[in-house]
């Protein structure tokens, strides 16, 4: 089929490269012209594992294209995924401007009968406004019919989520739609949940903050477990036995950042709360339970020194987890602006969430090119993402290195007996200091 697919963020780029893949013929829309080169001369705008192979070999088989004509490929194309961004607004709610723009050049562009696939996370009952938007401007006579599909993919394992998805959720309100999407997702060959436009919207919402709630569950567990003298690992292990529970979502750590968990939190507890009057209870706590988590390394280090002024502190890990160049919503930020209000003199190092830092923080922050020189000469480390160089690095290095081995670990990286045996005063979360 062709499809054209609006947005080349993490959702648009993987969606369109992994429906190429699937023998589709794709066409991806981005208003940014050196993006679109980029992406033409098969390198990813984006750090993902697999995504740039992939995009190479969906173009050598002439099943992609990347361009800025949006009105040429919306016309061309049978169905239009939307993947554009969904931002928080200041007040929490989403911000559906760049769907709305693209809802508008869609309805201004397309000459025959279209799908229109959204796959951008939007607020429950979006769907449907945005389907009386396009019947309302696009030419008279032309079907034009949306269909939700929400997105599970995570960031560093994008392409492997879509290809080997868990399950593939389809809303649609007619048998036009739901025949149209059958036909696009079949070769994927993996479980389809078919079902009306709201459960496939609220599919996603439930599914993002139960895994949102484990992380907030077991972070709480594990502060606790700091006051009675318990092991939150141990904890976690001996609850992942039971099926019922699972192994998965259950890392204590310094709470949960990205770009979906703390948005999605926030977006359904305000749509219920402003347009239902309804009270989501546990999304309060989850919301307020991880706004104290993610400063908790900052409230921890500050008890013990008292204050922060002229000491050396490394940062070391900045994205919001492994494996991605993304930091939005990272806990590194709230903790670095904390300790940069007290005085403190950072240094910091990711071996990809560098750029994003310096844009935002300029000359206030020092950026190191790798774990060395962050954590040499230093007083305090901030360990913030668990990437496996900083796992693997060896606790001598930071006795060694470091004028005063304080390690504030937020990701529970390393295994407080080797630390205490090599001299680093070791703070972890949920553990045995
Ligand atoms: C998430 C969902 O997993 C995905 O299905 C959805 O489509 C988008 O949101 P992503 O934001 O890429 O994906 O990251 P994820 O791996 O889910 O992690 C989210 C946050 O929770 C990260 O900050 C991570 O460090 C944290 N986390 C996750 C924990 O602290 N502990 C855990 O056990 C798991």
């Amino acid at each position: 089929m062709k499809i054209a697919v609006a947005g080349t963020g993490y959702v648009g780029l993987v969606t369109g490269v992994c429906l190429a893949e699937m023998g589709h013929d794709v066409t991806c829309v981005d208003i940014d012209e050196k993006k679109v080169a980029l992406m033409d001369s098969g390198k990813s705008p984006i750090y993902e594992a697999g995504l740039e192979e992939l995009m190479q070999k969906v173009a050598a088989a002439g099943k992609i294209q990347y361009t800025t004509d949006a009105q040429t490929a919306y016309n061309d194309a049978e169905t239009v995924f939307i993947a554009v961004g969904t931002p928080e607004s200041e007040d929490g709610t989403a911000n559906l401007e760049y769907v709305y723009q693209t809802a508008t050049t869609i309805a201004e562009s397309v000459d025959k009968d279209t799908l229109v696939v959204v796959k951008s996370t939007v607020p429950i009952g979006t769907n449907e406004i945005i389907e009386q938007f396009l019947k309302d401007h696009v030419k008279p006579g032309l079907h034009i019919e949306v269909a939700s599909n929400p997105e599970f993919l995570a960031q560093g394992t994008a392409v492997k989520d879509t290809l080997e998805a868990s399950r593939i959720v389809i809303g649609v309100e007619s048998d036009w739609a739901k025949e149209k999407m059958y036909e696009i997702f079949s070769p994927f060959n993996q479980p389809i949940v078919c079902t009306n436009r709201a459960s496939a919207e609220m599919i996603k919402y439930a599914s993002n903050i139960f895994l949102a709630l484990k992380v907030s569950y077991i972070n709480e567990i594990a502060n606790f477990c700091e006051l009675i003298g318990a092991d939150v690992e141990t904890v976690a292990k001996g609850m992942s036995y039971d099926p019922r529970i699972g192994d998965k979502f259950l890392k204590a750590g310094i709470g949960f950042g990205g770009s979906c968990f703390p948005k999605d939190t926030k977006a359904l507890f305000h749509l219920a709360k402003n347009e239902y009057d309804f009270d989501f209870k546990t999304i309060d706590s989850i919301i307020s339970i991880n706004n104290d988590q993610k400063v908790r390394l900052f409230y921890k280090a500050k008890d013990d020194f008292g204050n922060f002024l002229g000491k050396k502190v490394a940062v070391l890990g900045l994205t919001f987890k492994a494996g991605t160049d993304d930091t939005r919503e990272s806990a590194a930020y709230y903790n670095i602006d904390l300790l940069l209000e007290e005085g403190a003199e950072i240094t910091v190092y990711d071996p990809e969430g560098i750029p994003a830092f310096e844009k935002e923080y300029g000359k206030k922050l020092k950026y190191a090119t790798n774990i060395d020189d962050a954590i040499n000469g230093k007083d305090i480390t901030f360990i913030m993402t668990d990437w496996a160089e900083i796992k693997n690095y060896p606790a001598e290095r930071f006795v060694a290195l470091m004028s005063d081995a304080n390690i504030y670990d937020g990701r529970n990286c390393y295994e407080t007996k080797v630390m205490k045996a090599a001299g680093v005063d070791y703070y972890s979360i949920g553990r045995e200091k």
